[in-house]
């Protein structure tokens, strides 16, 4: 089945830094009619550069802080509400650098996309261009796939690769493959607000 929504999907998007995705997705509603809508961005670093760049888009922002809260629960339960007051229809992880309860990942359940930078299932967790190198992968990439409660393990929802050179350093491969993340993640946005993407994964 594959339905053009009638109003924009509603995004809300997570971050802790620089939010070159949440550029990405911004500029792809903007110049390229992805049917969405970024109703907020919230960040748990009061730094992250992100929140600049939905102040510039014009779009609600917040600094949800998880040095204000000594219990994960606690600041699981305060960001579940704030994202909840946005009525949003998908929860978009870009770069937000925090371990989520189960709890809080089945709340959002198949509604709920995070951006990785290796092919999944290679590469869970931290430093992934420099573990590609070390492994000798012939090829790298990124993921964007559901969250479910174990880190990284969620159904793939799109992938894309570069062929790993032999010159390349972490730093060569992570800006190749950044610019992959923001060529995918927006498709992917776009598959789901087409429901084109299978959720019984
Ligand atoms: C990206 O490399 C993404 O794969 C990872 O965090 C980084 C975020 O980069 N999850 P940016 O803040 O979107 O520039």
């Amino acid at each position: 089945m594959s339905q053009k929504p009638a109003t924009p999907l509603r995004l809300v998007v997570l971050i802790s830094g620089n939010g070159s995705n949440l550029q990405a997705i911004i500029d792809e509603i903007n110049n390229n009619d992805l049917p969405a809508q970024v109703v907020a961005v919230i960040s748990n670093k009061a730094e992250a550069y992100g929140l600049e760049r939905a102040k510039k888009a014009n779009i609600q922002h917040h600094v949800l802080s998880n040095k204000d809260y000594s219990e994960r629960s606690d600041y699981d339960a305060a960001l579940k509400e704030l994202i909840d007051s946005y009525q949003p229809d998908l929860i978009i992880l870009a770069g937000f650098m925090r371990i989520l309860s189960n709890e809080f990942v089945e709340h959002f359940s198949h509604k709920m996309m995070n951006i990785h930078p290796s092919l999944l299932p290679k590469h869970k967790g931290l430093n992934t261009h420099q573990r590609a190198l070390d492994a000798g992968e012939k090829e790298h990439g990124c993921s964007v796939h559901f969250v479910t409660p174990e880190l990284d393990d969620g159904p793939v929802i799109l992938q894309a690769k570069t062929p790993v050179k032999d010159n390349d350093t972490a730093e060569t491969l992570a800006a190749r493959v950044h610019e992959l993340e923001h060529r995918i993640y927006p498709q992917a946005i776009r598959l789901f607000a087409e429901n084109k993407i299978n959720q019984a994964e």
